[in-house]
């Protein structure tokens, strides 16, 4: 069992990691699968991502629930079936999941320096902070994981992450921020905060609709 880490944001809302160190065999042992999920699973070519799903119903455990708990929307968005929200991500070999009262969303990605060649397209506002010089390629990442996690919150394709997603200045900031999701065709205006944390070479992003 490799359970990585459980933060618990308050009595409301926690965040489990796991680390995947186990084979797709033993992942599959342990776990139950509706039948959705199973041919879901059954048709997932790349062994890393099916070991990504699996371990994500490892977590599930952790938090009190079982994969026949969970279900997806037309948008390919999770819900839980006692109606708390939940948010997923995995890669490579971390998964996370976010559960929460509050509308949340997470993101995990790994540290790479490819995310400087797109930053153009991700990044809007943002330019008016950002400084090439200064951790560049960290704080691309904070970014990229928190446009992530909130456009998983909101749950309309249409929102462009250059534009309609705005992450303030954090820099000044260890590990949190506040953003904005302003969407005028949509008539959608909403304010988040956002969490960030570094692991191994990894970056992990939750955020939490304000309320
Ligand atoms: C759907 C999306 C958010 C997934 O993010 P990702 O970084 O590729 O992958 P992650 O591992 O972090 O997240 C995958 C999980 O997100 C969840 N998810 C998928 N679609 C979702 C949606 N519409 N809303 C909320 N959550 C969603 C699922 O739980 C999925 O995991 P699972 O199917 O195994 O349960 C992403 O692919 C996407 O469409 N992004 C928006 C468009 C975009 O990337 N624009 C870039 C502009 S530069």
């Amino acid at each position: 069992m490799a359970l990585y880490k459980i933060i618990s944001y308050n009595t409301d809302t926690q965040i489990f990691v796991w680390k995947i160190t186990e084979t797709e065999r033993e992942l599959r042992e342990s776990i139950v699968l509706q039948e959705k999920h199973q041919i879901r699973l059954n048709g997932m070519l790349s062994e890393q991502h099916r070991k990504g799903f699996l371990s994500v119903r490892k977590l599930l455990q952790q938090a009190g629930y079982e994969d026949k708990d969970l279900t997806y929307d037309e948008n390919g968005k999770p819900h839980l079936s006692d109606g708390k929200n939940i948010s997923i991500t995995h890669s490579y070999e971390f998964s996370a999941i976010i559960v929460s009262t509050r509308n949340v969303g997470i993101d995990l990605e790994m540290k790479r320096e490819k995310i400087v060649r797109i930053a153009n397209k991700f990044i809007g506002s943002e330019c008016d902070y950002l400084d090439k010089n200064n951790q560049y390629i960290e704080q691309l990442g904070v970014i990229w994981g928190a446009k992530e996690a909130l456009y998983k919150m909101c749950n309309s394709r249409s929102l462009s992450f250059k534009q309609d997603i705005h992450i303030h200045d954090f820099t000044q900031n260890k590990d949190k921020g506040t953003a904005l999701v302003d969407c005028k065709g949509l008539d959608f205006s909403k304010k988040f905060t956002f969490h960030f944390e570094n692991f191994e070479n990894y970056t992990l992003v939750y955020a939490l609709e304000d309320e």
